[in-house]
């Protein structure tokens, strides 16, 4: 399916649940209110607009969170979504606390890809990062993914003066590994705001300074926008995503559906269409379908984050609590 820019829309990220087994400071840093169960999608209500999204085009999907592994029957829906006529990419992002444990259920399910949040190298550091002690887990499914095959690439979002000094250490990761070692910049939403972004073109210098044989490929790995560096010294490679200082909209490919059934165009725009109170006041799959063709025709051509605003950009999102949910 396309939009009104000539966009081909085959990507959908689906978050399923807002919950989160950590407390990323720079996400959701302290306990906040979750969600009723009942304001949740169920996971057939997914399924069903799944359907309907293959029909129109949509071939890969991202499965997301908060934390999507928390929540119970994560695995078997995505072994449906493997189902789905159309449907031939299933992958997911989580924080890897709970990766050892379902690795294997994971694999069995027909996971293509699993992306696993990791911001720094040191426990101790962890610790002040997420706010719970759980390096030793996130790192022992790591090394358990890697093992098994599975494509992996670990995201890694540095901060001036938190672990900005580790990004050496990650490209190391990433040559000795068959582990793909992604960098983002850190977008301005919710507390993201609070901290002091390294910008991609800071990492590329240092990259490329420390290993001048490294080269841009063209090559996508993966169905996200991140650009990715090689070098025949290297088991893994070194992506980066300029989430905010390269703007990669006109070649964006992709769409949101909440876990309270909103669908969103642009993770700029915090306003999604409600998707879930058509479903549940007895929609036809016509109906629905109406709706999101309508919807994605109207998607936007680009987000407003700009360089020169970065700390100063209020309300892109409702800036207080997990905002996960909307990257
Ligand atoms: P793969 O390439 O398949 O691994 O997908 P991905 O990169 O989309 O997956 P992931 O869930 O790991 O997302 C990584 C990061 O990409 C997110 O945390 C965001 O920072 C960034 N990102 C994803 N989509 C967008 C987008 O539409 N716009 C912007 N600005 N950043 C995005
Ligand atoms: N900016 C950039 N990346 C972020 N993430 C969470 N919040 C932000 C932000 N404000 C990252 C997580 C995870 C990925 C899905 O999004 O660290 O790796
Ligand atoms: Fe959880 Fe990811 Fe947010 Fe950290 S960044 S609190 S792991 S959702």
């Amino acid at each position: 399916m396309k939009d009104n820019y000539q966009r081909v829309i085959d990507y959908m990220r689906i978050s399923i649940t807002d919950r989160c087994n950590l407390r990323c400071k720079y996400c959701m840093p302290e306990d906040i209110a979750f969600l009723p169960h009942d304001t949740v999608m169920r996971y057939e209500e997914f399924l069903r607009l799944t359907k309907i999204f293959a029909k129109q085009g949509i071939r890969k999907i991202k499965v997301t969170g908060g934390e999507p592994l928390v929540r119970r029957g994560c695995v078997d829906f995505i072994r449906n979504l493997k189902a789905i006529d159309g449907i031939d990419n299933v992958t997911i992002t989580t924080n890897g606390v709970l990766l050892e444990q379902y690795l294997y259920e994971l694999l069995d399910a027909g996971i293509d890809a699993i992306n696993i949040s990791l911001d720094t190298l040191k426990r101790e550091s962890y610790k002040a990062i997420t706010g719970r002690d759980e390096f030793d887990r996130v790192w022992n499914g790591i090394k358990a993914a890697a093992d098994s095959g599975v494509k992996v690439k670990i995201n890694c979002v540095p901060i001036g003066n938190v672990n900005a000094s580790e990004i050496p250490a990650f490209f190391e990761l990433a040559k000795n590994n068959k582990i793909d070692v992604r960098f983002i910049e850190m977008m301005p939403i919710g507390h993201g705001k609070e901290f002091e972004a390294v910008s991609t073109e800071d990492i590329l210098n240092e990259l490329k300074k420390r290993y001048p044989g490294i080269y841009e490929i063209q090559e996508k790995k993966g169905n996200g926008p991140a650009i990715y560096y090689e070098s025949q010294e290297f088991q893994g490679s070194i992506g980066v995503i300029g989430a905010v200082h390269k703007k990669f909209c006109d070649s964006c490919n992709r769409i949101r559906l909440t876990s309270e059934g909103f669908l969103k165009l642009c993770l700029y725009y915090s306003q999604g269409i409600d998707l879930k109170t058509p479903i549940r006041n007895g929609a036809t799959d016509r109906e629905l379908e109406a709706i999101i063709r309508k919807a994605i025709e109207e998607k936007p051509r680009e987000h407003q984050f700009s360089c020169d605003i970065v700390n100063t950009l209020q309300n892109v999102c409702d800036g207080k609590s997990g905002n996960v949910e909307e990257i």
